[in-house]
């Protein structure tokens, strides 16, 4: 059972997801979290990782570090995504097993999904078809990851669970123009417009495709209920169930970070709109008690908060 004073892990500290971790974590009164930042430990160096987790000894572990890019980038540097996540994510799981840490959670996400599976998307349909071709790489690299975990449940007895958000967003999020997800790429684009005084907003696509988005306050918790829950399957979804189309996301966004303006969105349609619907059944986390809690409106002006820090 985990305690407040259980030794506890969070690798990708610094990341979105593992910041926030650490947040909740500390929120809640836990009080012995370890972390180590990259310069000091390569986790795609497999000795160093085996000796960091023998040395300190965790007896819980939370998978946040990863390769995460938007489309551009899954697309662009595939060898460095199959790569950096296959090799994170084996250090981390066989030296946890070897070194009897018997809990841990590792990330999965609602991208490895099949491209065409139906909507909402359930935990089952998993494998069940062709995978986006756009970030394969990442996806097969994940999906090894889950499948791993569940390989080491079964014949070792281990207590391996992956969670599989939907697009998150929240402090501490990736803002690159390369290498953003289309949620925090929206936000940026529409404080540029804020800062210059200037009206028109372009989004690739028609604006109609349906996405899912979560903040990641709500993502850390499920991570934090679900190390402590004991549920049977090893993976579960995690999201709100509802989504909305990108043209209503961005009119949310102006509302909140750009009120009053006169924005006109226009959109580029000789870019690709992706797949028309993406969101995810929450139903099994909803069996288990777990709902995603933050409000989108007010998750947005925190957000916010914390990016006109950086920029
Ligand atoms: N963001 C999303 O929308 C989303 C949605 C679903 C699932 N997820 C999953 O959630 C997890 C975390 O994603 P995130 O968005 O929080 O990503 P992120 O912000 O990019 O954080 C990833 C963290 O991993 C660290 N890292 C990467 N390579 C490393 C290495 N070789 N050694 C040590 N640390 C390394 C990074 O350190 P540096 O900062 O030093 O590079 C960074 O702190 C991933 O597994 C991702 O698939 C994310």
């Amino acid at each position: 059972m985990i305690s407040k004073n259980s030794k506890i892990y969070v690798a990708g500290h610094n990341g979105l997801v593992g910041s926030a971790i650490v947040r909740k974590l500390k929120q809640k009164g836990y009080n012995n979290i370890l972390t180590a930042s990259k310069n000091k430990l390569d986790l795609t160096n497999q000795n160093k990782v085996f000796n960091f987790l023998k040395k300190n000894k965790p007896k819980f572990l939370f998978i946040a570090a990863a390769k995460v890019g938007g489309i551009l980038s899954n697309n662009k540097y595939k060898a460095d995504f199959i790569y950096n996540n296959l090799s994170i994510q084996t250090n981390l799981i066989h030296s946890a097993y070897l070194n009897k840490i018997n809990n841990l959670i590792f990330l999965g996400s609602s991208c490895v999904y099949p491209r065409n599976c139906k909507q909402p998307i359930k935990e089952e349909y998993l494998m069940n078809g062709k995978l986006e071709e756009t970030n394969d790489a990442y996806a097969v690299a994940k999906i090894a990851g889950l499948k791993m975990c569940e390989s080491y449940n079964q014949q070792y007895g281990t207590n391996y669970k992956c969670l599989m958000p939907t697009n998150t967003f929240g402090p501490n999020d990736n803002y690159d123009d390369m290498n953003s997800h289309f949620f925090p790429a929206l936000i940026k684009k529409i404080h540029k417009l804020k800062v210059k005084k200037k009206y028109n907003l372009k989004i690739w696509g028609n604006g109609k495709a349906k996405r899912e988005v979560i903040y990641v306050d709500d993502v850390a918790d499920a991570c934090i209920y679900f190390m402590k829950k004991k549920i049977k399957e090893s993976i579960i979804n995690i999201g709100t169930g509802k989504d909305y189309t990108i043209k209503d996301y961005a009119k949310i966004i102006i509302s909140e970070i750009y009120p009053d303006s006169k924005v006109k969105i226009i959109f580029d349609n000789s870019k690709p709109n992706g797949t028309p619907r993406k969101v995810l059944n929450v139903s099994l986390a909803k069996k288990y008690g777990w709902v995603a809690k933050n409000k989108l409106r007010n998750s947005i002006q925190k957000t916010y908060k914390d990016f006109v820090k950086i920029f």
